[in-house]
């Protein structure tokens, strides 16, 4: 624990004088609040209390302090890296060092009865809207195997009934039951076989995936906890073909009461003609297969054909996978890691996006890993009590995404047929 002297220098760059005032609501814990917090902490958000009011926090001053400084919250699984991510969550050492000195002064209020302000949650104009055609009961708690297994998600298909293709820049997510919902993954079926699936009884949805044969749920991004917008950075679009479905996989973590589920999906299309599509190159292990008790690091390669454009990437894995690195062997330059998630927790996955993208040559070696623990240990193992751990999925049992986009319609076309090949290769 730092002596508060010593927060105070931190806090004001050095220049303590005797004069110097302790932190107070008024300045700087509000702003710190509404900047990294109540996105999430506030009444009907996803997190369980809200953290507004000065009411809110003033009690759990040393709790927010805790779990600011140990990187609890606010969420945020990837470490710095090369590559720097869009919409990063966290705090500055100066903001930490002020909700420690806060709780450890008093928590002091400053004469000031202003709340932070929630961040617009201005309803963004959006092109077109699908909204799931009858509504789905998360459940209370489930059977017994809801939230263990990988029992935890239910899969919809939303129609879109479009003639034409499609070029979506942004998803957005309005979530109906924001503190049941976690990760979402988003897929363009044009081949029907979602919908054929989903049809098969009377209920809206299906306990899947939404994977759709050879393509991985995902292919057109994902929201998640506080993140509801999917957005591609300008001049970028997930094509979605005529006549096509957006399947939906939602994970869901029941809260002890039953959630009444109908979601809406806002699509908003990109509007720069010179607009490029991305594409979802996949790293996946497509068996696995691990002893109770004992831990594997899986891996996985594959060399990108042509010149691309990174724009992001999307881990795909249960709690059983402890973390996940996706890193770029680029000719004449070295390995890139492009995302390091080293204590990976399936609640927060979300896609991450480049802050630019990232030029990879052809040539360029993209190497995931993946560190499974099938241990007791492992407190966020589904698989409890541990038992041999045996899983195949033709995407992968446990999988990546790397969005990125070809320098033309030529390059696309042929990095398309090679990720098509690669898919039969691997799974025949
Ligand atoms: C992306 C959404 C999100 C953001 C941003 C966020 N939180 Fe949370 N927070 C949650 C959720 C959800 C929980 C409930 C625990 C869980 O789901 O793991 C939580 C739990 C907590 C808890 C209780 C911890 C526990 O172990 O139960 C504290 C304290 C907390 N948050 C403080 C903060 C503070 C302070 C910030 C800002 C610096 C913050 N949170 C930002 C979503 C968020």
């Amino acid at each position: 624990m730092m002596s508060l002297a010593a927060i105070a220098t931190l806090i004001c760059g050095g220049q303590v004088g005797s004069g110097s005032p302790p932190p107070t609501w008024a300045h700087p814990v509000r702003e710190i609040m509404q900047t990294h917090c109540v996105s999430c902490h506030h009444t009907n958000g996803p997190a369980p209390f809200s953290l507004a009011r000065y009411e809110d926090v003033a009690p759990r001053a040393a709790f927010v302090a805790e779990v600011t400084s140990q990187h609890i919250m606010p969420p945020w699984l990837p470490r710095p890296g090369e590559v720097e991510l869009r919409d990063h969550r966290g705090l500055s050492p100066q903001e930490l060092a002020a909700l420690q000195a806060w709780a450890a002064s008093g928590h002091l209020n400053g004469d000031d009865k202003t709340t932070a302000r929630v961040p617009e949650t201005k309803v963004q104009e959006v092109d077109l809207v699908l909204t799931m055609p009858e509504a789905w009961t998360v459940p209370a708690e489930g059977d017994v195997n809801w939230g263990r297994r990988d029992r935890d998600k239910w899969t919809f298909v939303l129609p879109i009934l479009n003639e034409a293709p499609l070029r979506v820049q942004s998803i957005v997510h309005r979530c109906s039951a924001p503190r049941a919902v976690h990760a979402v993954t988003y897929l363009a079926d044009d081949t029907g076989a979602a919908l054929w699936n989903d049809q098969r009884d009377d209920i809206v949805g299906s306990y899947m995936t939404g994977d759709v044969r050879d393509h991985s749920s995902g292919q057109c991004g994902g929201t998640g906890v506080g993140s509801r917008v999917c957005r591609l950075p300008q001049g970028y679009h997930w094509l979605i073909p005529p006549h096509s479905d957006l399947v939906m996989e939602v994970h869901f973590r029941p809260t002890g009461r039953p959630h009444e589920l109908r979601e809406s999906v806002g699509l908003v299309f990109a509007t720069d003609e010179e607009s490029r599509p991305v594409r979802s190159l996949l790293s996946m292990v497509r068996r696995v297969d691990i002893p109770a008790g004992e831990s594997q690091r899986v891996a996985d390669e594959y060399v990108i054909p042509e010149d691309v454009e990174a724009i992001g990437a999307l881990p795909r894995a249960l709690g059983v996978c402890v973390s996940i690195r996706i890193a770029a062997d680029i000719p004449g330059e070295g390995e890139v890691v492009l995302l390091d998630v080293p204590d990976y927790d399936p609640h927060w996955r979300l896609p991450y996006m480049f802050e630019s993208p990232r030029y990879l040559p052809a040539g360029t070696i993209v190497r995931t890993t993946w560190q499974i623990e099938n241990t007791e240990d492992n407190h966020r193992n589904p698989f409890l009590p541990v038992e041999r751990l045996s899983m195949a999925r033709r995407t992968g049992a446990v999988s990546s995404l790397l969005y990125v986009a070809a320098e033309g319609p030529e390059s696309d076309t042929r990095l398309q047929e090679w990720q098509a090949d690669a898919m039969r290769m691997r799974t025949h």
